[in-house]
């Protein structure tokens, strides 16, 4: 079993990858993690709590960053909506509840008292996880791996850049610069994971609440992507980093040297590949081009089965 910590921002996405990680045996979820990103992060903690109730998972979560380390708080309302989950209903007041410690102390505390065998799972920006590596140090090489969405060789906020990356670029210089390896699921590989309606009429066929709530939200999600960006499918961006813990034969990855820009005019953000090893330093991370859609849906709507 892979022990991790989901830190995220949900977000349509993030609450689907927190679905499938609870559904599978070769994850064990320690924490989730909040962060401000889709949504301000009291909503995104809000969030959290309810795909908790929705889907039975019973782990601490804690609220952490409510603004970048650096820059002011951006959020992406047009893709998410004003809940950052609209689209089902949502229980008002969850009966998770959300501890009291922040997240960036509770990321500390579980990465210190561990083995060295806990995954970092990040799928916003990246700023708490970049605060608890400064606040504390030691956990820097306790962190067995870190594997995020965020960035791409390409933008969907500027051309240039992804918006977890955008949102917090400090942060993810912080943490690309850490040593931890890293696997990252930029744009490239999840826009290949577009829900169209093909797959949310085959996940509407398992009938049971939490795909009945999955479809709920790619319905949403899919109207804001083809308003936003003119898709015919949603991209189930986040959702790729667990699938890759469960089944890294889904994905195809390139060992690579990632650097973040923070200082551009235009390029804010970026997360520079260096796909073709133009700068001779070592690769700091691996680097997904693509998936294998037969077995990536699979195991979404084999998880999906798994709730009654
Ligand atoms: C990322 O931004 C958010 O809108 C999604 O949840 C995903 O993490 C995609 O750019
Ligand atoms: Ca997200």
């Amino acid at each position: 079993q892979r022990r991790v910590i989901l830190d995220c921002d949900p977000g349509h996405d993030d609450a689907i990858s927190m679905i499938l990680a609870h559904a599978n045996d070769k994850i064990k979820i320690e924490a989730v993690t909040t962060v401000a990103g889709n949504v301000e992060v009291d909503k995104t903690t809000l969030n959290a709590r309810r795909v908790c109730d929705i889907i039975g998972l019973d782990v601490p979560v804690a609220q952490g960053s409510n603004r970048p380390m650096v820059r002011e708080t951006q959020i992406a309302e047009s893709i998410h909506g004003d809940s950052g989950l609209d689209g089902p209903n949502l229980p008002d007041v969850p009966n998770t509840p959300v501890v009291e410690q922040h997240a960036v102390d509770l990321i500390i505390e579980k990465v210190m008292a561990s083995d060295g065998d806990i995954t970092l799972v990040p799928t916003g920006p990246l700023t708490n996880i970049a605060m608890a590596m400064v606040k504390e140090p030691k956990i820097v090489p306790k962190i067995q791996e870190i594997v995020l969405m965020g960035g791409g060789t390409f933008g969907n906020w500027t051309p240039a850049a992804e918006f977890n990356i955008w949102v917090d670029a400090e942060a993810a210089k912080v943490v690309y610069e850490s040593g931890v390896p890293i696997a990252m699921f930029g744009l490239d590989v999840t826009h290949e994971a577009q829900a169209t309606d093909e797959t949310i009429d085959r996940f509407a066929a398992i009938d049971n609440p939490v795909s009945e709530f999955v479809v709920e939200l790619l319905r949403f999600f899919k109207k804001t992507y083809k308003e936003v960006f003119g898709f015919d499918g949603a991209p189930i961006h986040d959702a790729c980093t667990v699938a890759y813990l469960i089944d890294p034969s889904i994905f195809d990855t390139v060992d690579v040297r990632v650097d973040i820009e923070t200082k551009g005019e235009f390029a804010y953000g970026m997360t520079c590949v260096d796909l073709l090893a133009v700068t001779d330093r070592e690769p700091n991370v691996k680097f997904a081009r693509d998936l294998n859609q037969e077995k990536f849906w699979g195991l979404l709507s084999d998880a999906l089965a798994t709730y009654s």
